[in-house]
C-alpha cells in the first residue's frame, strides 16, 4: 500500500471537528498519531471529552488524546457553545470514554511525538491555533519534523464570529502571527472555502442511509449543527468547514490552491483576528507564505467523506 501522511489533529470537537476526526480514522491515506484538544468551541475539559467519545464511537480508544490550550496566548478564552451546545457536541448520544487522557500535555505531546517520528509529520489544526503557536515558540528544534501546517481557518472574505474574523483566526491571533510567520509550509482552509462544503439535504440523507451508528451519529449532528447555522446565520444548510483539511491531504486536487502573502490583524478596533489575504493584486509587495484554499470540488469532497465514514462505520 502507498504510503500513510503521519498527522496529529489538533481540535476542540465540535461537530465538524468530530467528523474531521472520523473521516481521518476511515481513511487509510492518513494515519492519526494523536489528538490534541483545545478550548473552542467549548472548554477544553469539553473538548477532551468529546474528541475521547468520538475516538470511543469509532471503537478506537486506542488514539491517544492530549490535554492543551485552555485559553489563547493573550486575552480571555471566547468559546463557540453557541454554535455547538452546552457539551461543544450537542445532539445524539455518544458512548463514554473508554480511557483517560495521556499524562502529557498537548505541546509535550506534539515534541515528543515530531522527535520520535522517523518522518515529518502534518499538524491539521482545526480549532484555535494555541497549542501550535507554543510549540513552535518554546520548541523551535522540532521545526525540521513539521511536514506542513494545515489549518482551518480565516477567510479571503468574510468573518463569521466578527463581521470580519473568523472564529478560530479571532479566538488566538497571536498564536497564529507565530505559525503564518514560521517560513514552515502552511495551508489555510478558510471560510471562503467551507462555505462550499454545504452538508445539504441530499448528503445527510447519505449518512443515514449507511445504516450503522457512525452515519446515523454525523445525519443527527448534521441536524443540531444546522439548526445553529439557520438561527444565526441563516444558512440553509451547515458549512462543514474542518474535514475540508483532511480531505485536502488526502486528495489535495479536491481543492484549487493559491500561493498568497497572508498575515493576521493582532489589534483592529473591529478587525483582531482577520486575515489579510493579498490575492488581488498581480504584483503583491510581500512573497507569499500560505497556500490558500479557493474552490471546492463539492462533488469529490462528499464522495470522499462520505465514503471514508461508511468505510470506518462498516468496520467499527
Ligand atoms: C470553525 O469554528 C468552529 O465553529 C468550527 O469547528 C470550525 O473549526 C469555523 O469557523
Ligand atoms: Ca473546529
Amino acid at each position: 500500500m502507498a504510503r500513510r501522511t503521519p498527522i496529529v489533529v489538533d481540535c476542540d470537537p465540535g461537530h465538524d471537528d468530530a467528523v474531521a476526526i472520523l473521516l481521518a480514522l476511515g481513511s487509510p491515506e492518513v494515519e492519526l498519531l494523536g489528538v490534541t484538544t483545545t478550548f473552542g468551541n467549548c472548554a477544553v475539559a469539553d473538548a477532551t471529552r468529546n474528541a475521547q467519545r468520538v475516538l470511543a464511537l469509532a471503537g478506537r480508544s486506542d488514539v491517544p488524546v492530549a490535554v492543551g490550550a485552555a485559553g489563547p496566548i493573550a486575552g480571555d478564552a471566547d468559546l463557540g457553545n453557541y454554535v455547538h451546545g452546552t457539551s461543544g457536541l450537542d445532539g445524539p448520544p455518544l458512548p463514554e470514554p473508554q480511557r483517560p487522557p495521556i499524562d502529557e500535555a498537548a505541546v509535550e505531546f506534539l515534541t515528543r511525538t515530531l522527535t520520535s517520528s522517523p518522518e515529518a509529520v502534518t499538524l491539521v489544526a482545526i480549532g484555535p491555533m494555541t497549542n501550535i503557536g507554543l510549540l513552535l515558540r518554546d520548541h523551535p528544534e522540532v521545526r525540521n519534523k513539521v511536514a506542513e501546517i494545515i489549518f482551518m481557518g480565516g477567510s479571503t472574505e468574510r468573518g463569521n464570529h466578527t463581521p470580519t474574523a473568523e472564529f478560530n483566526t479571532h479566538a488566538d491571533p497571536e498564536a497564529l502571527d507565530i505559525v503564518l510567520r514560521s517560513g514552515l509550509p502552511v495551508r489555510m482552509v478558510g471560510l471562503n472555502l467551507t462555505h462550499q462544503a454545504l452538508a445539504t439535504p441530499g448528503v445527510v440523507e447519505r449518512m443515514s442511509a449507511m445504516g450503522h451508528v457512525v452515519g446515523r451519529t454525523c445525519a443527527e449532528w448534521m441536524g443540531f449543527f444546522g439548526g445553529s447555522y439557520n438561527r444565526i446565520w441563516e444558512f440553509e444548510a451547515p458549512p462543514v468547514h474542518d474535514p475540508c483539511t483532511i480531505a485536502a491531504i488526502i486528495d489535495p486536487s479536491v481543492i484549487e490552491w493559491r500561493e498568497a502573502f497572508v498575515v493576521t490583524e493582532l489589534d483592529g478596533t473591529w478587525t483582531r483576528g482577520t486575515t489579510v489575504v493579498d490575492l488581488f493584486r498581480r504584483y503583491p509587495d510581500q512573497a507569499a507564505n500560505v497556500s490558500v484554499a479557493m474552490t471546492l470540488d463539492v462533488e469529490r469532497y462528499w464522495d470522499l467523506v462520505l465514503n471514508s465514514l461508511d468505510r470506518l462505520g462498516a468496520a467499527s
